[in-house]
């Protein structure tokens, strides 16, 4: 069976992402910050034996090398980098720091360490793995709100830290189409998460999985460097 990495597993997108891989019988190597809180994902893991759990925060590159050394030689065909964090929470009360002349840079800091920075570090680390696999795939799941031409939220640190991860994945996926790997971005959609603070998200989890699983099955080459919404809809950068 083929086998997926996911970063962020322990709830929302990333818990249904892995909970429907293992039904399938992948194997499943489920990172997330604090696997002693992770009740949910210790559940599937107990009910599928091919689910690994493994400890990582994405801001710590030590440990992504640490990871990647474990994993050396492992044939991973689906990277998906779907950890993410939108600011403190609960964002309703927070949201004004991220907005223009209130900004917090720290905040901003630790936004893009999680959304830029983490996905790249896991990309550069996991990339040989990935080209040991059949399927060749490393998915990361941005957001619209990066969208230059579709959207503009007051949100700047989250919105820009997905701006800049679609330039960085772009620019990846150019070089990494020669190896026949396949680098592609996704939304999720406003998805019912914890990230949902406001209470405005009309879309389940498991539709919005449901189609990005899709999506991800029937990638190809031709979708090196797309952006594109769980329901198949291109976005515009
Ligand atoms: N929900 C939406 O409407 C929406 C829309 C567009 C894009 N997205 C994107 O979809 C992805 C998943 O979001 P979600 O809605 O499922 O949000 P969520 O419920 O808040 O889950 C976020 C996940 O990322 C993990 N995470 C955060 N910082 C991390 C770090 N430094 N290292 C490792 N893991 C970390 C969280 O772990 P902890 O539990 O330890 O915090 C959690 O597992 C994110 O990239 C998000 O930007 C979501």
């Amino acid at each position: 069976m083929p086998t997926i990495l996911i970063t962020g597993a322990n709830r929302g997108i990333g818990l249904e992402f892995t909970t429907r891989y293992a039904a399938d019988g992948w194997d499943v190597i489920a990172c997330c910050r604090t696997p002693d809180h992770a009740e949910a994902l210790r559940t599937v893991a107990q009910a599928h034996p091919q689910v690994t759990i493994e400890p990582l925060d994405v801001q710590d590159h030590p440990a992504i090398d640490a990871l990647g050394n474990k994993y050396r030689g492992r044939a991973i065909d689906v990277l998906l980098n779907n950890a993410g964090i939108i600011g403190p929470l609960p964002i309703a009360e927070h949201a004004d720091r991220q907005s223009f002349g209130n900004m917090d840079y720290a905040i901003w800091r630790d936004v893009i360490e999680t959304n830029t920075f983490g996905p790249l570090k896991m990309t550069e680390t996991f990339v040989e793995q990935v080209a040991l696999s059949e399927q060749k795939k490393i998915v990361s799941l941005s957001s619209t709100t990066g969208s230059m031409a579709e959207m503009s939220v007051p949100a700047i640190a989250y919105a820009s830290s997905k701006t800049a991860l679609n330039r960085a994945m772009t620019t990846v996926a150019g070089e990494l189409k020669e190896r026949g790997i396949i680098v592609a971005l996704f939304c999720p959609g406003y998805v019912k998460t914890r990230m949902d603070a406001f209470g405005f998200a009309l879309l389940e989890i498991t539709d919005s999985v449901a189609g990005l699983r899709t999506l991800i099955a029937d990638l190809t080459l031709e979708d090196a460097g797309t952006f594109t919404r769980y329901d198949g809809t291109p976005i515009a950068w």
